[in-house]
């Protein structure tokens, strides 16, 4: 089938190449021409396992980018829009590439003839693609929702880090749809997936992929909660979480205590859902607690070094690690933006050392820390270290470099 994609991020990337790797015609487009530009070079503007390489075997045949989005969208049947949707200051969700590109798309198809479909993959809350998807596209095209254009909802899981195997290898498929026009269309293009697909209409599966995110985020902040009372009680909280996992109820995913939870997602979505809730007077509580618990666990990190290293004024410390997990330059809500932020208020002299997201770091801290290329290089003389990152490379560290050997794992922490 031929299909666009809105948005070449880490969704919109994935997406596209995953569809071109499946058989599909992809056309890719974005409002930043540098990602365009790389992308028809063969080479990923983001890094994620596998990506480099299923973009290079299908550029220029099965993958394509477009900076001209009258053609994309008229060239094609099926276009996914997966631009952002970043937190408003009070937590909100921001809807504004949502909407530009919701009007840009409309006002093609105002003069395409043919019937298209609109996929929403950007993660929005439940009555965004009712309220505000719909009427935009419906205002700027002047053309009817579910008679002239079909619309879909079909949220994204994939997980960074391992992006394209679980985009190609999914759990699930979520359509949401009001009409089987556009359900049958989209299912159409999902029959080479080999999992369960499960229709809903287009408010639950905007629900779905919220009501997924919190349960992770409570699950971390829960099991953060239980490893704060383990320290209290000199009970080692990885023990009881292994003999937790042990019931299949619970299982052993999302049940690392330490640093709690970041990125692009968790953090922005269970924002959001919580500000929504308050919106129609229902005050999440266990929502709000996740959150709550999740933004202490850098002032913990904090408080345990200072226990050991006394005052970290003057004190060399090497960060080791950025990115929110290991396997993605993501670093967006990653644990390391308060603790930075926090060592510099204390004047302690920061180094920090990432395999991917160095470069990612220095747009936001520039000149304030120094950016080290190896954990030698960041461990030697330090002294206190801070893993932040579950990189495989930092298990294997040479303390002995160190002054005198601190060193404070993200797993290590309660
Ligand atoms: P991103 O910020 O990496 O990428 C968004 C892209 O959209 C950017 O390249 C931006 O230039 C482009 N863009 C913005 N407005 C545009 C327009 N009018 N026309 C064309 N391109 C435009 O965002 P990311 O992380 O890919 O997330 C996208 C959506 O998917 C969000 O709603 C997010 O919550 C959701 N999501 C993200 C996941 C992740 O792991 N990053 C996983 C599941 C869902």
């Amino acid at each position: 089938m031929d299909v666009s994609v809105i948005g070449t991020g880490y969704v919109g990337l994935v997406t596209g190449a995953g569809l071109a790797e499946k058989g599909h015609n992809v056309r890719c487009y974005d409002i930043i021409k540098e990602k365009i530009k790389d992308i028809e070079r063969g080479v990923s503007p983001i890094y994620e396992k596998g990506l480099d390489t299923i973009i290079k075997r299908n550029i220029g045949g099965k993958l394509n980018t477009s900076m001209n989005l009258q053609s994309t969208i008229t060239d094609t049947e099926i276009t996914f829009i997966c631009v952002g949707t970043p937190s408003n200051q009070d937590g909100s969700i921001n809807l504004r590439y949502v909407k530009n590109a919701c009007k840009e798309i409309g006002s093609i198809l105002e003069k395409k003839k043919r019937y298209h479909l609109i996929v929403v993959k950007s993660t929005v809350v439940p009555g965004t693609t009712e309220e505000v998807v719909i009427p935009l596209l419906e205002e700027s095209s002047g053309r009817k929702a579910y008679r002239d254009f079909g619309v879909v909802m079909s949220p994204e899981f994939l997980r960074e880090g391992v992006a394209v195997e679980d985009f190609l290898k999914p759990d699930r498929i979520i359509i949401g749809a009001n009409d089987k026009r556009s359900s049958n269309h989209l299912r159409e293009l999902y029959k080479g997936f080999n999992c369960p697909i499960l229709g809903v209409d287009i408010k639950t599966a905007e629900m779905i992929k919220y009501a997924s995110n919190a349960f992770l985020a409570v699950k971390i902040s829960y099991i953060n909660e239980i490893g704060n009372i383990c320290k209290e009680l000199g009970v080692d909280v990885y023990d009881v979480a292994k003999g937790m996992a042990l019931d299949h109820r619970i299982s052993k995913h999302f049940l690392n205590a330490g640093l709690g939870f970041g990125g692009s997602c968790l953090p922005k979505d269970v924002k959001a859902l919580i500000h929504r809730a308050k919106e129609i007077n229902y005050e999440p509580r266990l929502l709000d607690a996740a959150i709550k618990i999740n933004e202490k666990q850098a002032a913990r990190m904090l408080d345990i070094a200072r226990e050991k290293t006394g005052s970290l004024g003057n004190k060399k410390v090497a960060i080791l690690g950025a990115a929110f997990k290991a396997g993605t330059d993501d670093i967006r809500e990653s644990p390391v933006h308060p603790l930075i932020k926090g060592l510099l208020r204390e004047k302690a002299r920061v180094s920090v050392y990432d395999p991917q997201a160095n470069n990612n770091l220095k747009e936001i801290f520039k000149e304030k820390i120094s950016y080290i290329n190896s954990t030698d290089d960041a461990l030697r003389d330090a002294d206190l270290a801070l893993i932040v990152t579950a990189w495989a490379e930092f298990e294997l560290l040479d303390y002995s470099l160190m002054r005198k050997p601190v060193a404070l794992s993200r797993y290590q922490l309660p």
